[in-house]
């Protein structure tokens, strides 16, 4: 009987042994996919540290809304120039010459493309839902660059740009201060629906004094070319020094152009307070030659920005929602001294 139960006890022990390691050898093979699917997670990293993307790896897609001032032109080339230095696989650009369906089709087409990210200054504000939509569903994170967008913040990974509205409340102060007894200013104003004729408009009128008059406010599109029949026209209508006493130019692109206006109806430097947003060297010019006396810092130089935040996002990194450049406002007194260090 003793040995019967010894008998049963050994086998026993045996099976029990055997499906352990049966289990054992099932166990294996899963881990194996498991770790193959879900790779640890990554860090940024230029050099290329184990697992992480490089900047070699990044195709970035930017459809520039198109070149229609100085400042555009000085950010088109810290886009490219930033994207060189860095050696990314790929710069996808385009020119979408102030049109918004041209940027819709050329951000569909980097979606087909499977670029790694969408890198987008948008022409307007409105419409942009759709397409953003369509650059989540693939995955592919999207940078709102300069101008904002009205679209939900979901559809969008992060903003990188200007205050606009503070920009305007910086121009608000300068006709303060330039106008202390009140009177009455024209707008020469950006894009219709852009992020930055809306943001400057807004800023211009929270903090312009109560008895300062916006007299008059017409779109120049951003352009010298469509600035001058819209200071024409204005010239037709209101006269300078008498009904109006100083002009809020949107960027320096239209100052330059309104100067041109304003030379020709025989209205000297100085005669009129103007205050401008950008500060390139048009501006910076304008200033040292006694036309503007002031200009408010938009900065265009938004390429390394730019990278080291789709850089962040191909890594799967945290990024900051919202970027602000951090600017100033210019005047006369060093225009002249900082004019040869001016990058745009
Ligand atoms: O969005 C930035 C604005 O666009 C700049 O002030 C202007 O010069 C440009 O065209």
């Amino acid at each position: 009987m003793k040995v019967t139960r010894l008998f049963s006890t050994i086998i026993l022990t045996v099976l029990v042994l055997g499906m352990l390691s049966a289990c054992g050898d099932a166990a294996s093979p899963t881990a194996a996919p498991a770790a193959a699917t879900n790779p640890p997670a990554t860090t940024a990293s230029a050099s290329g540290a184990t697992g992480a993307k490089t900047y070699k790896d990044l195709t970035l897609c930017f459809p520039q809304l198109g070149a229609e001032s100085d400042w555009r032109t000085a950010n088109t080339a810290s886009m490219k120039e930033t994207a060189s230095t860095l050696g990314i696989k790929q710069l996808v650009f385009s020119d979408a010459q102030q049109k918004q369906e041209n940027q819709i089709s050329a951000m569909r087409a980097c979606i087909q493309q499977g670029v790694n990210v969408i890198a987008l200054p948008p022409v307007v504000e409105d419409g942009w839902d759709a397409v953003l939509t369509e650059a989540k569903n693939a995955n592919i994170p999207v940078i709102v660059v300069d101008r904002s967008v009205s679209a939900d913040k979901s559809l969008y990974a992060a903003h990188i740009g200007s205050d606009m509205v503070l920009e305007g409340e910086r121009a608000a102060a300068e006709f303060n201060k330039q106008l202390p007894n009140g009177g009455a200013i024209l707008e020469l104003s950006g894009t219709t629906g852009s992020g930055a004729a809306v943001g400057r408009a807004k800023g211009l009128r929270n903090k312009l004094n109560s008895n300062i008059k916006i007299l008059d406010s017409q779109t120049g599109n951003f352009t010298r070319a469509e600035a001058v029949p819209v200071m024409q026209a204005f010239l037709k209508k209101y006269k300078p020094g008498t009904d109006f006493q100083g002009i809020f130019m949107h960027n320096d692109d239209m100052g330059i152009g309104a100067i041109e206006a304003l030379k020709g109806a025989g209205v000297k430097p100085g005669d009129l307070k103007i205050v401008s947003v950008d500060g390139t060297r048009g501006g910076f010019q304008a200033m040292v030659d006694g036309w503007f006396q002031a200009d408010v810092e938009c900065n265009p130089l938004l390429g390394p920005q730019v990278f080291d935040m789709a850089l962040k996002l191909m890594n799967g990194q945290q990024i900051d929602k919202e970027v602000l450049t951090n600017e100033t406002v210019y005047y006369p007194d060093k225009a002249k001294e900082l004019l040869p260090t001016r990058k745009y």
